[in-house]
């Protein structure tokens, strides 16, 4: 939510920003501005859309220098258009700020700030920070900045920078933000990928820690001044793996690559009959997990709640994490929270693990952006391991979290001392063939596509584990083509998405064999007496549910466990394929950014 990426050093520093906002453009896309210092002015320029926008716009202008900072905006306070953008200057036009995060007590400082004489130009909560910070300055940035944040409450990944110094000066607090340490050069980021082409190196910060960074050199304090050490990490990650390789669509390929990313979530994690977890907490003692997640990490969660109860025999309740936090909830030290996110970095996911260790409970991150703050602050973890995931909508994440919530369940059972399904084992360690089976039905799932383009409405329908799948579907659709889509446990329509049905209404069924298929079968047949339009997701050697359907999509067979993982597949396609046919931004879709980390 927001890309931030600065630049202290001797390149050509413009293209340089300018690319790194391109793999940030994932945070937010609705406007974007870049700060270059040529150490006697601040030059900017400002654009609203996309970075191509900003990109034209700065063509125009020369803009040298050897520090600069740019942004990309996620609106919270302020439409989306240039006066807003980030970064925004003081008074005196002599320093700039990006800023990632909200700032509750906006209003207030405006006031204040306002009273003193300074013109605020912008709606946004961030243009006070410049104010602030010039309110301070007295020829020492990184003084001013501290002062200012002894003011600032809220959340805050914060880049300052003013044309007579020759720094970058940083701070965080909720809002990601990480160093890269190059050659006689730095960099700062909101994540990876802005920075990754030029140096693998890079130090996390933590909430509360200030940087002052100059050309060869980082110092890095708390609040209180006194200066911190930190290891300097190596990224894992390389270039090509954030490219599109040929695919139109981040999405497309991400979804394509799903056999390659389950086989590194599965890789050495299942040996000799056995599953290999690190989990640093005594498993004997767990009394009940909960699981916290948002969005499409909130879906994966609810089939690991099926897994951790039927595999592992241990009562568990899944929550969303928006809502855990505030609602008083009733965790002790036997129990354990596992956190489920992407990025690692949900501000929801991560209050909501925060608030579960002030109770005492042993937390488990299942997460796949390596250093990220969730992973820092669990007791233990289970990365996913699939690579970055750049579209905006998930889909190579999802499965690889049901994967690991599936070892997770058969793990913490080993752990027990009882035995676990060793054909459940084997078959799971088989799965990136049988999804590479399903992504086979891509042209099929095209024409079914094409058919429904058009179409204003969506039902998806599931039970048990395929129940959050048809959520998955739904949510999928929302997210990329903007229809409207519900999904819901497939007997629960007759008490009330029943009389949604009509002609025009089409109906996914996710209805794979399982010891449910004969009331999946009522259910269609219920839809059918409606003239509802039914797609459904049946197994390969299906007769008799294809009679019932107007468009079918067959996935390969597999054990009732591993179905969700298949007959996501499928769902992700269709979704994709509506919104490509409906000409729209797949990677980008209008409001929503990848990473949150708002509340
Ligand atoms: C945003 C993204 C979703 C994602 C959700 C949770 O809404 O657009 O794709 O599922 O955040 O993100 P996380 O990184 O915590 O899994």
């Amino acid at each position: 939510m927001c890309g931030i990426i600065g630049y202290i050093g001797n390149k050509d520093i413009t293209p340089l920003l300018l690319d790194g906002l391109q793999k940030l453009e994932y945070r937010g896309y609705d406007s974007a501005g870049i700060c270059v210092s040529d150490k006697q002015q601040l030059k900017t320029v400002k654009a609203k859309g996309k970075i191509s926008e900003l990109a034209k716009k700065v063509k125009s202008k020369t803009l040298n220098g050897a520090i600069g900072i740019a942004h990309t905006r996620w609106a919270t306070h302020g439409e989306p258009n240039e006066a807003n953008a980030h970064p925004h200057l003081d008074c005196k036009q002599e320093l700039a700020i990006v800023h990632n995060g909200i700032i509750e007590n906006h209003q207030a400082l405006t006031e204040l700030l306002k009273k003193e004489g300074h013109k605020i130009k912008s709606q946004t909560d961030s243009e006070i920070i410049a104010h602030l910070v010039e309110k301070f300055y007295k020829n020492d940035l990184e003084a001013a900045v501290r002062q200012a944040l002894k003011l600032i409450e809220g959340a805050f990944g914060l880049a300052v920078i003013h044309k007579d110094e020759n720094k970058i000066v940083v701070a965080r607090k909720g809002s990601p933000l990480i160093i890269g340490v190059g050659e006689n050069e730095m960099f700062i980021a909101s994540d990876i990928p802005a920075i990754l082409e030029h140096t693998k190196r890079v130090i996390y910060l933590n909430d509360n820690e200030i940087a002052v960074i100059t050309q060869g050199k980082y110092i890095i304090t708390n609040l209180e001044g006194e200066q911190i050490n930190k290891e300097v990490d190596e990224i894992k990650w390389n270039v090509e793996q954030m490219e599109k390789k040929g695919f139109k669509h981040f999405m497309l390929k991400e979804i394509m690559e799903q056999p390659e990313a389950i086989a590194n979530t599965l890789r050495g994690r299942i040996k000799d009959g056995k599953v290999k977890l690190t989990v640093d907490f005594d498993i004997q003692k767990i009394n009940r997990i909960i699981i916290t997640a948002c969005g499409t990490s909130w879906h994966s969660a609810l089939i690991g709640k099926h897994f951790l109860e039927s595999i592992a025999q241990i009562p568990a309740e899944v929550d969303y994490a928006s809502e855990f936090r505030y609602r008083s909830p009733i965790v002790s030290s036997e129990d354990v929270m596992v956190v489920i996110s992407q990025s690692g970095e949900t501000a929801d996911t991560l209050a909501a693990l925060r608030e579960a260790k002030v109770k005492q409970a042993k937390t488990l991150g299942i997460v796949n952006v390596v250093g990220s703050t969730i992973t820092r602050e669990v007791d233990s973890g289970i990365y996913l391991h699939v690579g970055p995931e750049i579209g905006v909508a998930s889909t190579k994440a999802f499965t690889s979290q049901v994967v690991a919530l599936l070892l997770l369940a058969l793990y913490i059972r080993q752990q027990q001392g009882h035995e676990i399904d060793k054909d459940l084992l084997k078959q799971l360690d088989k799965i990136p063939y049988q999804i590479n089976q399903a992504l086979k039905q891509a042209d099929n799932i095209k024409e079914v596509a094409a058919k429904f383009v058009d179409s204003k409405n969506f039902l998806y329908l599931g039970r048990g584990l395929n129940f959050p799948v048809a959520l998955e579907g739904a949510l999928k659709l929302k997210e990329i083509s903007y229809i409207h889509a519900e999904g819901y446990p497939a007997a629960e329509i007759k008490h009330g998405p029943i009389a949604l049905i009509d002609e025009d209404m089409p109906v996914v069924f996710v209805a794979t064999k399982n010891n449910l298929s004969q009331k999946i079968i009522s259910n269609m047949q219920e839809v059918k007496a409606r003239d509802g339009n039914i797609i459904a997701i049946v197994s390969q050697d299906d007769k008799e549910i294809s009679k019932l359907a107007d468009s079918i999509i067959k996935v390969p067979e597999v054990i009732d466990e591993l179905s969700p993982i298949i007959n996501a597949i499928p769902l992700q396609l269709l979704a994709y394929y509506i919104a490509d046919l409906k000409g729209l931004d797949v990677d980008k879709p209008r409001n929503l950014a990848k990473s949150v980390t708002v509340e």
